[in-house]
């Protein structure tokens, strides 16, 4: 850590970013504006027992309107009426190293749960799952093989589109797993209780598109992808049109667990190759 605690990131601005649907959006994207520094992991880890929780807990922000119950079960995300959207965030943003969710997803077609780093220049690494598996048929699946879905946005690009590895015989909308994502300036890794289900080196960056670098939070959340006032396309990825009947869908997390490789005061973007990650 320098002595300010601050870093520098982002030297090659100027690169035309296009802003795709279903990105999130943050409050200062420092590729159009100058933004104030955000607020780092300051410690190397940083763990949570949600299931020890009974009220939000400092150091996440819950999206408006939203409710997120925390109970022995853990976070509760519960996707019950039309619209809903419970997601939270961390307040500080890591930059590199791993994170390990334990959950165990929400059930329901098209009912979308998730665990996300992303940025402020619209980096995003996900875990993405939906109640019944995209609309795999048959579901559940014969064989009981699940598979996982991973994605991959560089400032606001997607990079491969959704893309779904390695087949296992877990149940995530019945079970709880341990999911991580590891990435550091050399690679991104995807696991499913500790056995990596997915690895892209930065080496391999597609032309056109910049290895996801930038300062990062955690968000969590269950969305009604199948809300059939959402596009097709939105409502044919998300596995088909939400059945209420069924609901509430929750989706439970027991902890989290975060390593910053580069932890820091806080993060600031410079016009100025400065960056610890390079
Ligand atoms: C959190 O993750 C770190 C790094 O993988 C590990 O050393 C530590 O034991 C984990 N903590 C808990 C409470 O699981």
């Amino acid at each position: 850590m320098g002595s300010s605690g601050i870093i520098g990131l982002l030297g090659v601005l100027g690169l035309a970013a296009q802003f795709t649907n279903a990105q999130l959006e943050p409050d200062c994207n420092p590729l159009k504006a100058v933004c104030e520094p955000k607020k780092a992991l300051f410690e190397e880890n940083y763990y949570i027992d949600f299931t020890k929780q009974s009220s939000p807990p400092s150091g996440w922000t819950i999206a408006n309107n939203e409710v997120i119950n925390f109970t022995p079960n853990g976070a509760e995300f519960t996707y019950g009426k039309k619209g809903d959207a419970p997601n939270m965030w961390t307040d500080f943003y890591m930059l590199g190293g791993r994170y390990d969710v334990e959950m165990k997803i929400a059930p329901g077609q098209g009912v979308i749960s998730s665990a996300v780093l992303w940025s402020d220049v619209q980096d995003e690494i996900d875990f993405e799952f939906s109640g019944n598996q995209f609309g795999q048929k048959p579901f559940p699946p014969q064989d009981g093989m699940w598979s996982v879905e991973t994605n991959i946005f560089a400032r606001g690009k997607m990079w491969d589109g959704a893309a779904t590895y390695q087949k296992d015989t877990f149940k995530p909308a019945e079970q709880f797993h341990k999911y991580s994502v590891e990435w550091d300036e050399k690679h991104m890794s995807w696991y499913v209780d500790d056995k990596v289900v997915r690895s892209v080196q930065a080496k391999d960056t597609p032309s056109g598109f910049v290895f996801p670098q930038s300062p990062m939070k955690l968000q969590l959340g269950v969305w009604g992808g199948g809300d059939p006032d959402n596009n097709h396309w939105t409502v044919e990825w998300a596995g088909g049109e939400i059945d209420m009947k069924g609901a509430p869908y929750t989706m439970l997390v027991k902890s989290v667990n975060i390593t910053n490789k580069y932890p820091a005061d806080q993060y600031r973007y410079t016009d100025k190759w400065e960056s610890r990650f390079h």
